[in-house]
């Protein structure tokens, strides 16, 4: 690497990264046929699918939907790993990939706690690089519960926001390996952030998120019992992922940042798929990244790409490292209360305008009027919301400041 060259590295505890690209755990990351293929287009490291032990309770094949007009990726039904399952990954992937991070993804679910420390240990004993506690799984539990049907099982994200139970879980695992610890979280049941500082608090090395919502996909309404998937007869709330999701990543991973403070090493996941929405988790408070969704869709081979334009775009942009961009996003989010508004009014261009109509039926805006083919705005009515701006194909509408001593008292 020039010395003017980025430095994609991350630094996760004693774990160093290539860069901040992980695969999420997932359908992509479940052998060791997987792993390399990963490893060989530069990814980072892999978490893998989730394994439960002592049996997954709740595993199925597979029936996913991905609704490409809406961007949405749905699914419930998912099959799970068993321990023995994972631990035979890991050791395979130990021998196979090199300069990856190998990730094991686990959930105990018998009765005692200490059980969460004897499973992480096996894993480490295996070769695992890191261990990562799934407290964010909602098709678990916590559809169970959600959906009406009593359960004694508290896993997945039921034990992510049992903030009595979490850190007992996880400090037997800290007590137990000495390789880091990560915790991954849902934003189902509100507590991110408060998790993320128990889970801290019991010694995790790191704190992440799915960002995944749980929700009802599209149905077709003149046939509304139809099945959405294929070959599945029902319903039930399904784990939603992929580039819908950013808004929402964005704000869990803010949220955490937030709440956490400088030091706290985030994951963040959600819909990440290019080098905007990257740098968009990373500038609202990510280390590193998850990529689950994107991997199911177009594999792994377009991480090379991704690489090159974020080295690009940090040798543009000046930042030397991801630390630099991180958080940058994160600072200019203010309070709703705090924020500053100029004054100001819309402007047609008639040289623009086609006089297409698009504007003239903006129901909240009485500032629009047309006679004889031409649109104008009267500014004293304008709310300077600009909504036709986003409305107008043509590109023909701008926004006027006014000057700050020219401004009228306005509700
Ligand atoms: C089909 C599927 C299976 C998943 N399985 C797991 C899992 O076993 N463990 C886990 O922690 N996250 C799991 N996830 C969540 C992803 O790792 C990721 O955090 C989330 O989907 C958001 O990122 P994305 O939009 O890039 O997919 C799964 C996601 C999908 C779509
Ligand atoms: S900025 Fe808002 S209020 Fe002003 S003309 Fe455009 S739509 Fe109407
Ligand atoms: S939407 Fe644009 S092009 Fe259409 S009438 Fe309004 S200003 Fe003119």
């Amino acid at each position: 690497m020039s010395s003017s060259s980025a430095d994609l590295n991350v630094q996760l505890g004693s774990l160093s990264l290539r860069n901040p690209f992980l695969v999420g755990s997932g359908p992509t990351v479940k052998n060791v046929d997987q792993m390399r293929m990963a490893a060989d287009n530069g990814w980072a490291g892999a978490s893998i699918k989730l394994a439960i032990d002592p049996v997954p309770y709740l595993s199925f094949p597979p029936r996913y939907r991905w609704l490409k007009k809406e961007k949405i990726h749905i699914f419930t039904a998912e099959k799970r790993l068993t321990a023995d399952e994972a631990l035979s990954v890991v050791e395979q992937a130990r021998s196979a990939v090199q300069d990856f991070a190998i990730i094991p993804t686990i959930t105990y679910d018998g009765q005692d706690y200490e059980g969460w420390g004897r499973l992480a240990r096996r894993f480490q004993d295996a070769g695992a690089h890191a261990v990562e506690l799934n407290m964010c799984c909602p098709n678990m539990s916590f559809n169970l519960s959600s959906t009406g049907t009593s359960t004694d099982k508290s896993t997945g994200a039921s034990l992510g926001n049992d903030l009595t139970n979490l850190p007992t879980a996880v400090r037997f695992v800290t007590e137990s390996v000495t390789v880091p610890v990560i915790v991954k979280f849902s934003p189902e049941g509100n507590q991110l952030a408060a998790a993320g500082r128990v889970a801290l608090d019991a010694g995790a090395t790191a704190v992440g998120h799915s960002g995944n919502r749980l929700g009802i996909p599209d149905i077709d309404i003149t046939r509304p019992l139809d099945p959405v998937y294929r070959l599945q007869d029902q319903i039930t709330l399904g784990c939603i992922s992929g580039p819908w999701l950013r808004p929402l990543a964005l704000r869990d991973t803010y949220q955490m940042r937030h709440h956490l403070g400088p030091d706290a090493f985030i994951i963040g996941s959600g819909g990440v798929s290019d080098l905007q929405s990257a740098v968009q988790q990373i500038m609202v408070g990510s280390d590193a990244v998850w990529i689950c969704t994107e991997t199911m869709i177009r594999g792994f081979d377009w991480l090379p790409r991704l690489l090159d334009k974020l080295t690009n775009y940090m040798r543009d942009m000046q930042y030397k490292t991801i630390g630099d961009m991180r958080d940058l996003l994160h600072q200019n989010i203010t309070s709703a209360q705090g924020l500053t508004l100029h004054d100001g009014y819309a402007q047609v261009d008639p040289a623009v305008c086609t006089s297409c109509g698009m504007c003239w039926k903006i129901g909240h805006c009485n500032a629009i009027h047309h006679n004889e083919g031409t649109t104008v705005v009267d500014p004293e009515l304008c709310l300077a919301c600009s909504t036709c701006i986003d409305v107008c194909p043509r590109g023909a509408i701008s926004m006027i400041e006014r000057p700050a001593s020219n401004m009228p008292t306005r509700e």
